[in-house]
């Protein structure tokens, strides 16, 4: 996912009627706890307990041992690992491989009595040194393409694997360059990664994941066509993941519509990466209550169209991290420390978000 640009929100210029915008309070995770109103000090009920399909989240290894990481195995039954099975990681420059973080996380999730999600095998954002050295050589790269994909999908066998990530662009919805589609092609590498993925786990679901499905048509048109080509191409595509990194101005409908989208190529979806944030460098009039139950709607409209979507198409719905000081939007790249887009505050308190999501669960 490139990294946000954002746009500040258009001010009410004019009227006069710009109140003092406390960018802080509306945006500070840290210094506006979220503390879950005295109705709610109940015991906090667990989301993998209420929910007839797979509740999932994002962990690091850095998570597990941690708050985090009890608060994911009560709350969750599924689990991606944030980075720990992608490239980076895996393929060292001169090709060994470095399992040992996906291995604790897949041990982790076995403990926990949570289905693994794999991601992701092939992503233009990561093509390893490994790799580029055999660009020249297309045979050598072949193999060890169709190597990397076999070995991890055996090492760890998941629920379903983000087989490609990402592979269309931000603007009209082109495919994106890449590595891979360099050697491969631009189509071809993405058949022969999801036929190596089925030749190596042939019960996994097979999934091609995406981002701004919610908030660019003409890419979600493009997705939609991209896995109509893609299977007459004898690409074994078995899954959709539609990422959802949303933000707090989401106009309502806009996750909904798109649900309804994915749903008519009646295969299982993925909700794989939602998180929704509340855009701390926009200014906004919002007070912070207001900005929370605009955060809780996002998160609820999202749950709604996929609870409706026939059991068959409801892989799981993934929330991307389990306290808002643990998102990635709050890396030092990102936000740093000033998002709060997740069902839980940097406390670990129950968010109205979850609180949104539980009720609607029959919590
Ligand atoms: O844990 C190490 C730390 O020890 C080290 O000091 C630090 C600096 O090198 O790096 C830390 O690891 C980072 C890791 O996040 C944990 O913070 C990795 O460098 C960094 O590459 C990794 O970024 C991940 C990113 O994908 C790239 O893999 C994010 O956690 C993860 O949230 C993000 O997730 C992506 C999805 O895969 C695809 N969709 C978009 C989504 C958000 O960008």
């Amino acid at each position: 996912m490139r990294r946000r640009t954002l746009l500040a929100a258009p001010l009410l210029a004019g009227t006069g009627a710009l109140a003092a915008c406390d960018e802080r309070s509306a945006a500070d995770p840290l210094e506006a706890p979220t503390a879950a109103p005295a109705a709610r000090s109940a015991a906090v009920p667990a989301l993998r307990a209420l929910a007839p399909f797979p509740v999932g989240t994002e962990v690091l290894t850095s998570d597990l041992d941690s708050a985090v990481g009890e608060l994911a195995a009560r709350q969750f039954s599924q689990v991606t690992a944030g980075f720990e099975m992608k490239m980076e990681v895996v393929l060292r420059p001169d090709g060994s491989r470095n399992f040992g973080p996906g291995d604790r996380i897949a041990a982790w999730a076995r403990a926990n009595r949570q289905r693994l999600h794999g991601h992701c095998l092939v992503w233009y954002a990561q093509d390893a040194a490994a790799f580029r050295a055999l660009e020249g050589r297309p045979r050598e790269f072949t193999a060890a393409y169709d190597r990397y994909i076999v070995e991890l999908m055996r090492r760890w066998p998941a629920a379903g694997w983000d087989v490609v990530n990402e592979p269309i662009d931000d603007a009209e919805g082109a495919l994106r360059p890449s590595l891979w589609a360099s050697v491969l092609g631009p189509e071809a590498y993405m058949v022969r990664a999801f036929q190596q993925a089925r030749a190596a786990d042939p019960r996994a679901l097979l999934i091609l994941n995406e981002y701004g499905l919610e908030t660019k048509p003409a890419k979600r048109l493009a997705f939609l066509k991209l896995v109509e080509r893609l299977l007459k191409l004898g690409a074994p595509i078995t899954g959709l993941g539609t990422q959802c990194h949303i933000d707090v101005d989401l106009p309502a409908g806009a996750g909904a519509a798109m649900m309804a989208d994915l749903a008519r190529l009646d295969l299982p979806i993925h909700v794989s990466e939602l998180d929704v944030s509340l855009k701390p460098r926009a200014l906004t009039l919002r007070s912070r209550a207001a900005t929370m139950e605009r955060q809780a709607a996002r998160y609820a409209e999202l749950l709604d169209a996929f609870a409706k979507l026939p059991a068959r198409q409801r892989y799981a719905f993934t929330v991307w991290g389990v306290r808002d000081d643990s998102s990635w939007l709050n890396s030092p790249g990102e936000y740093a420390g000033r998002d709060a887009p997740l069902l839980f505050d940097a406390q670990g308190a129950p968010k109205d978000a979850f609180w949104a999501l539980a009720r609607r669960l029959g919590g």
